[in-house]
């Protein structure tokens, strides 16, 4: 046959491969969430094989043992005891609470990791929602800036603990400009903001609702959370936040919302961090347990993919093997 192109003279041996590719991973990367609790205990996760809610101690552990990987940001998810729950979620705000304990100690530990928290009061709400809840009538109201008053008390609490980023996950309106001023207000201006901005009301998210049994009591988060069919709508949060002072956003889950990822890539110079969610590990896993499919090969694909997509850094639970098989210590 007379050609004068051949794409495969570019895919002949894998040094060439490594020449043309496009996209990288590294360890760097990527950011590891992590779960814990106030018992003394490390318990194995059910809902998240191969995932544990850790005690401060085995959290501590665990940081290490990432960065010893070459992981140098974890976001933190407390499951906070069912006494401590209330209709307005006060205890986000203890400075003596779980999340500021786990801060100081694994800023105590390891001084370099970047330490990002989660805000939003679902782990502290006794309605298991993102936002203090009243009834009207049959309907569940989620009251808007109520709830951003709470959550700028939180970041602060989580500033003066030594977190390095705050993460608000809430999709309350306006609470990322609210934040960005209670943490200059308080001479906090070096406390990044990491923006949930295209957060979607996804059913993806089970998993995770059942290792912190934060799963709303009543109704769903469909009126903060937004539309699995919307895509405008993400780039009108994402200016917003951008508008507000948000140094990094973000798109969650990450898998099924590769076009969003790419989209947002299009609309903004801000770096883009993805989240691969509990359902989207347990889907894997699951496959993976079976026998069905390679872990390896279809994490590594999975991750180059979100990052293709646009993501320049990605949330995942399997940070730890991912960063062990791009070393090379681990096949
Ligand atoms: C809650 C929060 C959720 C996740 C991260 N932060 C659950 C939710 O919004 O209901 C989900 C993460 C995952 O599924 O891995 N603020």
């Amino acid at each position: 046959m007379e050609m004068m192109t051949r794409g495969r003279r570019n895919r002949r041996s894998a040094a060439i491969r490594g020449l043309v590719r496009e996209t990288r991973l590294a360890a760097e990367d990527l950011i590891l969430p992590l779960f814990f609790h106030a018992d003394a205990e490390d318990v194995a996760i059910s809902s998240m094989p191969g995932c544990t809610r850790w005690s401060l101690r085995g959290l501590v552990a665990e940081v290490k043992s990432a960065h010893a990987l070459g992981i140098r940001a974890v976001v933190l998810f407390p499951k906070i005891d069912e006494d401590l729950k209330t209709p307005d979620g006060a205890e986000c705000a203890n400075d003596a609470g779980l999340v500021p304990q786990a801060i100081r100690a694994i800023k105590e530990a390891c001084p370099d990791v970047c330490v990002i928290t989660d805000v939003a009061l679902d782990p502290y709400n006794s309605d298991g929602h993102d936002g203090i809840v009243v009834k009207e009538g049959e309907s569940l109201k989620i009251l808007n800036d109520e709830t951003v008053e709470v959550l700028c008390r939180q970041a602060l609490c989580h500033a003066r603990a030594g977190a390095d980023i705050v993460a608000p996950s809430d999709m309350m309106d306006g609470r990322i400009g609210a934040i960005r001023v209670a943490l200059d207000e308080a001479a906090f201006e070096e406390i990044g903001i990491m923006a949930y901005s295209a957060k979607y009301a996804s059913a993806f998210y089970g998993p995770f609702r059942g290792a912190l049994d934060s799963a709303p009591k009543e109704g769903d988060k469909k009126t903060y959370q937004m539309d699995p069919a919307n895509v405008r709508e993400a780039i009108r949060e994402l200016l917003m936040d951008e508008e507000e002072g948000a140094d990094i956003v973000m798109v969650k889950p990450a898998g099924p919302y590769l076009d969003v990822i790419a989209r947002l890539r299009d609309e903004t110079t801000l770096p883009i961090a993805a989240y691969q969610v509990s359902g989207e590990y347990l889907m894997i896993k699951s496959a993976c347990a079976g026998g069905w499919l390679d872990e390896k090969a279809v994490v590594m694909e999975s991750l180059i993919g979100i990052r293709r997509a646009g993501a320049d850094m990605i949330l995942t639970y399997f940070a730890k093997e991912a960063a062990a098989w791009l070393s090379g210590k681990s096949d």
